[in-house]
Order: structure tokens, then C-alpha cells, then sequence
């Protein structure tokens, strides 16, 4: 990791709009970082594929971002990190800073809540892969239950999430008996918090939602101080966004959280012939 600098980007990627709700923390938090959002929408969503393939796609990605220089790469989607995190670990852990969002988010479960009941959402990968019952049970929270509720990325992604037909969507899934009696919620896919007001008035504020935005940047900024990686420039950050393929949601909810002025370039990694 010798020839890398500070002033480096960091790399930050999902399958579509969620990682956003990621990379928005991270400016606000390291407001002097310079970032490269890679969306790969032409695949998404990745929540319905096989682990394999998802391994594919972030290492995919995560080579890209390496050709970039990022200085970190931040694995802002769930269903790549339950797929790929020990993987992208093995192969790049020695050139590369790595975050996901997941251990972050077990961290904080197990420091606050171990004597909870802790409810779940996410897509189908990340249920099937049980990653957050095995993680947590090994720091003692063992009452966890998790249930995949995977239209809520496509309500999202179709710029639907103010829509009533997604109250009611969510109602839906909240009502289900595999979260019945929980005093936390954790939004384990990083497009779920586009839908937390939603989701926050469901409960009447009465179970505790967590989403890893913040907690992910929080974990982005130890690792760069840890490495003495934080950018100390003051220069303004730039931020260039990169989508696998153009949809009107990306543009829509990537002007929300940046701006009128944002530029998306596509490009498709892998096609470049
Ligand atoms: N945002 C992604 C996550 O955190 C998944 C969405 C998808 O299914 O592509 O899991």
C-alpha cells in the first residue's frame, strides 16, 4: 500500500441508488474526501443473484476502483458484502483499505443493543447467507431474526418511494410474524434508508431503525486516521459518479443527495471492447 496517498479517492460501490445513502455520510462526515461512486445497475438487482455471480461483479469493481487509485474501497451494498467481503479481503486486503457495511453495523448491534430483540431486512442474498445471525451470535446477541423484503429495492430504484403503494408495500412486510415484538430494526440493505420515515412512522418511533450510513462513515473515517489516510487537504473534494447503465432514478436521486449539477458518466466495465 506504499504509493498511496491521501489524497486519493475513496472508491465506494453498490448495485445501484443505495450506496448513495452511504457515500452521502461519508461527504458530510470527511467533507475534504475525494470519492468515485461506482452504480452497476445494468445488474441490479444483485439481491436475486447467486453468490457467485455477486462475487464476480465486486471483484469486477473493486479492480476498477483500484485502477482509479482509490485509496480505500468502501463495499456499500450488503448483498455484495455477504457475498464477497472475505473474498475482496484475500484478494486486495494487501493493496487496498476495505470497509463494508455490515461489520460496522454488527459492531454498534453488539456494543448497544446486545439484550434486544433485533428484526432484519434485506434482500434474498443477504437473508440466505444468515451473515448478520452468525456475526451477531458471536458477540452474544443471539435474538435475531431476519426477513427478506426485496420489492422495497425495486419501489426504490423506479423512483416510487414516496408513492402511497409503497407505505403499503412496507406495512406489509413490517406486519409479517418474523418481526413481531422487535425493539430494533436494522435497514440491512443500503437502499432501505430512501424508505426510513416510512418505515420510522410505521413503528410510531417505538422500535429503534438503524440504517449504516452513518455508522459506515464513521467506520470509514477510523480505518483512514488508523492508516494515517485522511485527506488533510482543503481543497474542494470532487466526486465523479460512474453507472453500469443510465436510469432515471440514478440521475434523480443522485441530484437529491448532490445536487442539479452532478454528471453521470456510464460505463460498462464489462464491455469495453
Ligand atoms: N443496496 C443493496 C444492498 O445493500 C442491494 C440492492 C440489490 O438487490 O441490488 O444489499
Amino acid at each position: 500500500m506504499n504509493s498511496i496517498s491521501s489524497q486519493n479517492p475513496i472508491g465506494i460501490f453498490d448495485s445501484g441508488v443505495g450506496g448513495l445513502t452511504v457515500a452521502d455520510a461519508i461527504c458530510k462526515l470527511l467533507p475534504s474526501e475525494n470519492t468515485i461512486y461506482f452504480g452497476d445497475t445494468i445488474h441490479l438487482p444483485y439481491g436475486d443473484k447467486s453468490t457467485e455471480v455477486v462475487k464476480n461483479y465486486a471483484t469486477k469493481i473493486t479492480e476498477f476502483l483500484l485502477e482509479k487509485k482509490c485509496k480505500m474501497v468502501v463495499v456499500a451494498c450488503n448483498t455484495a458484502a455477504a457475498a464477497a467481503f472475505e473474498e475482496l479481503k484475500n484478494k486486495f486486503g494487501n493493496k487496498i483499505l476495505l470497509v463494508d457495511v455490515i461489520e460496522p453495523m454488527v459492531n454498534f448491534v453488539a456494543q448497544n443493543f446486545t439484550k434486544n430483540k433485533i428484526g432484519i431486512i434485506a434482500t434474498k442474498g443477504t437473508v440466505a447467507s444468515n451473515v448478520y445471525e452468525t456475526k451477531l451470535k458471536s458477540h452474544h446477541v443471539a435474538d435475531v431474526h431476519s426477513l427478506a423484503t426485496p420489492l422495497l429495492v425495486h419501489l426504490i430504484e423506479e423512483g416510487f418511494s414516496h408513492h402511497e403503494g409503497s407505505q403499503l408495500l412496507v406495512q406489509e412486510y413490517l406486519r409479517h410474524k418474523i418481526l413481531r415484538k422487535i425493539d430494533v430494526l436494522v435497514l440491512a440493505c443500503t437502499h432501505y434508508p430512501i424508505l426510513k420515515n416510512t418505515i420510522e412512522e410505521f413503528y410510531h418511533h417505538e422500535v429503534k431503525v438503524l440504517d449504516s450510513s452513518e455508522i459506515t462513515a464513521q467506520a470509514v473515517k477510523d480505518k483512514l486516521f488508523e492508516n494515517n489516510l485522511l485527506n488533510q487537504q482543503k481543497n474542494e473534494a470532487t466526486h465523479q459518479f460512474f453507472v453500469s447503465d443510465f436510469t432515471p432514478a440514478f440521475q434523480q436521486i443522485a441530484q437529491l443527495f448532490y445536487g442539479e449539477n452532478i454528471q453521470l458518466q456510464k460505463l460498462n466495465i464489462w464491455n469495453e471492447a
